[in-house]
């Protein structure tokens, strides 16, 4: 109680009285906010400078700041940052830009297994580590791809994942950003070439743009078949997995309009034009190779040399690499080095079903046009058109 005695005094009642805004009216009027910069201090010409390299470095900082957290934000969603990355590829220098994003999509997944293999290229006598691919086989589903993965793989200089990755037109699978997709490839030494193959990228035609900004230099294999064979042998391969589905002719004809359903996304995918224009939109024509799904059949050494070539290999394919197996109607492979033999699943190059004579027609003369487009397209001529 006694040590309240020595407190100073305050005027409280002059304040009061006088009010807050009596006692701010002694430095000037502040009916407007800019009348701060009327202050006696602002007078001198060297804090006035000062000053507004205060408000510099804030400005400076505010825009670090946001930049460094849209950053953040966007690496939380590889799939949304690697889309954007695609969109601005065109503009920008690919590579410099896909280095980097690679980079930090790393660092922030903490993917340490990324790190652990980039140390295998610090070993000069055998820098084996998975690398992107620069080759895909992106379709079509049912025109023999398979056949072509295993052709490919017996070549010394390419090696491929067993199964399809389906990665750029799956977004769940984008989402686990770039270093996943890495990850499904097998170990390369330099001057092997990655290839991978997922023929449903074809009808997907985001995936062109994306594969392009990962690689802007992407060799793309592309095998084609008779439209309507293909259709054919989609619809087998569907009706083993759904046995309810209808007959061949109802499942390809809207019963109300009596045409050919192009709702049926099978359908559509053997539009071939109307897909490859959106590829050819983004990689030039000389980054395609075309083969024909029955020239494979029949001749698959021929065929293989030209891969060979289009993909710049040394020349390894020879008539000993494969073989006619009498009972099943095709070519199966013998490995080099083992001398075993392989042959395509059960479920390949099986009969196809009849179906109704004018229904076959009705679809020839649906998919007329469109061969029409594809050859135009290519400047190419294929048996069924
Ligand atoms: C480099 O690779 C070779 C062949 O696989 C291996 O024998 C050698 O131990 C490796 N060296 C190092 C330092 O990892
Ligand atoms: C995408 O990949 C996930 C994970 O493998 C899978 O479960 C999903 O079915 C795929 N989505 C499509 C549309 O294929
Ligand atoms: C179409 O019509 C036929 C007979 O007119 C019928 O058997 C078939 O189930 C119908 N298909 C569909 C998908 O409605
Ligand atoms: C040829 O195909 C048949 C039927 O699948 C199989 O049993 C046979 O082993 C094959 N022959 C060779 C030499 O691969």
């Amino acid at each position: 109680m006694a040590n309240q005695s020595h407190y100073a005094k305050l005027p409280t009642a002059a304040v009061s009285r006088r009010g807050p805004q009596q006692c701010l009216s002694s430095y000037g009027n502040f009916s407007n906010f800019l009348d701060v910069f009327r202050l006696p201090m602002f007078s001198n010409p060297r804090i006035r400078k000062y000053c507004v390299k205060l408000v510099l470095i804030c400005v400076l900082c505010t825009v670090l700041i946001t930049s460094f957290c849209s950053e953040i934000l966007n690496l939380r969603n590889p799939g949304i940052y690697l889309n954007r990355l695609v969109a601005t590829s065109n503009k920008r220098n690919t590579r410099t830009y896909q280095l980097t994003t690679q980079f930090k999509l790393d660092l922030l997944k903490g993917d340490l297994t990324m790190l652990e293999n980039s140390g295998n290229a610090h070993n000069e006598s055998n820098k084996e580590e998975r690398r992107l691919p620069s080759c895909i086989i992106f379709g079509v589903s049912k025109c023999g791809t398979r056949a072509v993965l295993e052709y490919l793989k017996l070549h010394p200089d390419i090696v491929a994942p067993n199964v399809e990755i389906n990665y750029f037109n799956n977004k769940s699978l984008q989402a686990r950003g770039l270093s996943w997709y890495l990850q499904q490839m097998p170990y390369s030494r330099p001057g092997q070439i990655t290839a991978e193959k997922s023929p449903d990228y074809f009808q997907h035609h985001e995936c062109a743009k994306m594969i392009y900004g990962c690689n802007r230099d992407t060799k793309l294999l592309l095998l084609l078949r008779d439209p309507v064979v293909r259709l054919v042998s989609q619809y087998m391969q569907l009706v083993d997995k759904r046995p309810t589905l209808p007959a061949f002719e109802d499942w390809v004809i809207n019963n109300r309009t009596r045409e050919i359903n192009m709702d049926i996304p099978s359908v559509a995918v053997s539009v071939y034009s109307r897909h490859l224009s959106h590829w050819l939109k983004v990689f030039p024509r000389r980054q395609f190779h075309i083969i024909e799904s029955e020239s494979l059949k029949k001749s698959p050494l021929q065929e293989m040399t030209q891969v060979e070539r289009f993909l710049h290999l040394r020349p390894f394919y020879s008539s000993e690499d494969f073989y006619f197996n009498s009972s099943r109607g095709f070519y199966c492979v013998r490995m080099r080095a083992t001398g075993k033999t392989k042959c395509m699943g059960k479920s390949k190059g099986r009969e196809h079903i009849a179906v109704k004579k004018e229904v076959v027609e009705q679809l020839y003369r649906f998919y007329q046009p469109y061969n029409k487009e594809l050859n135009d397209l290519l400047n190419m001529k294929f048996s069924w058109s």
